[in-house]
């Protein structure tokens, strides 16, 4: 790749064009891009499963039929994002590999247990909520596909949140035991949650990259802040209390609009999480790689009537 074409990439990217499947591009900014996509529809997938397992148990039906509704569309977020990752030349059975070896991550928030249905309310509410803010701006994502997608995801996703803080508001202003499910699943999502948004600024090794090639908007740091000044609010109207003794609202930051200041995130729990050792590392990839082989014969099936068809019509 000499200096010419990579200048002259850069150029269309700073003139806000978009980047299509066909069109020359650097091999860092295709690989970062399937790092991220992939990624992103592994979190997607692993994501059915802390809220798959309440299905079963939702108090009521219209809960039911709310929560079922919003796991069956992550599997679509799931499979529209690997269909845009392959538009950049990898294939979904590669990068479902990748998935289930460990090479390839997927977001640290999932592999927290849910032990509560208050736990549907507070993933609802914080975790699609810390997505949305994160994908608002995928949106306008460099990449054409990827931005494509992320904007029918977006609506989806703002109705998951919605569902999420419902159930916190049911239960916040129910019952002193219901309030009391709902502070609890709040102390054990807030951080977490605020840690979806990668390692501060300093210590993001893609950041500066992905912002050039516009891929990412916003850095890690701006993200959370915006999730956490837009958040505390609605915890408030909850009357519950974010478990953070040094959070403060501090006039003078984001340029004197005003902001919280915050109590220093845990990074060695982050990375042990990202690294696999989080409570629910281990069974979340047995799920997917038990999903995976009982799908086998279906896939086999599916290529043997391709060849059948392919033949028939060769013939
Ligand atoms: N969980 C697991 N790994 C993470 C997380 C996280 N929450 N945040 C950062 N990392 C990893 C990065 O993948 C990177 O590792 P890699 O280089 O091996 O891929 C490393 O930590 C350093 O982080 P950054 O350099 O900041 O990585 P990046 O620029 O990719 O930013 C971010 C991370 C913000 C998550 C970005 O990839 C992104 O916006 N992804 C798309 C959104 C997404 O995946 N959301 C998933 C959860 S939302 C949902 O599914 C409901």
């Amino acid at each position: 790749e000499t200096p010419e074409f990579l200048a002259e990439f850069q150029k269309r990217i700073d003139r806000e064009e978009k980047i299509e499947p066909n069109d020359p591009m650097p091999s860092g900014y295709r690989k970062t891009l399937v790092r991220q996509i992939g990624q992103h529809a592994h979190s997607e997938i692993v994501g059915m499963l802390p809220e798959g397992n309440w299905i079963t148990r939702a108090p009521t039906l219209r809960r039911k039929i709310a929560l079922l509704a919003k796991v069956q569309d992550e599997g679509g977020h799931g499979l529209y994002l690997y269909s845009a990752a392959e538009t950049l030349g990898v294939s979904r059975k590669q990068m479902t590999e990748e998935l289930l070896s460990g090479k390839a991550k997927y977001s640290s928030i999932f592999n927290y247990p849910t032990p509560t249905w208050a736990d549907m309310g507070a993933i609802g509410w914080l975790v699609d909520g810390a997505a949305i803010m994160n994908q608002i701006p995928l949106c306008r994502c460099s990449y054409g596909p990827y931005a494509r997608a992320m904007v029918r995801v977006c609506k989806e996703e703002s109705f998951h949140q919605r569902q999420g803080y419902e159930i916190m508001i049911s239960l916040a202003h129910g019952s002193p035991e219901q309030k009391e499910m709902a502070q609890d699943a709040l102390n054990r999502w807030w951080w977490p949650s605020i840690m979806m948004f990668g390692p501060h600024d300093s210590d993001s090794t893609n950041s500066d990259q992905s912002m050039a090639w516009k891929i990412k908007r916003f850095s890690n740091d701006e993200l959370r802040q915006k999730f956490i000044d837009a958040t505390i609010p609605q915890a408030e109207y909850l009357g519950l209390t974010v478990p953070d003794p040094d959070l403060k609202w501090n006039p003078e930051k984001n340029d004197g609009k005003g902001g919280y200041d915050f109590g220093a995130i845990d990074w060695d729990e982050f990375w042990t999480v990202v690294k696999g050792g989080g409570k629910m590392n281990v069974d979340r990839i047995t799920a997917r790689q038990k999903a995976w082989d009982d799908g086998e014969w279906v896939r086999d099936a599916a290529l043997a009537h391709a060849k059948k068809q392919t033949a028939k019509k060769a013939s």
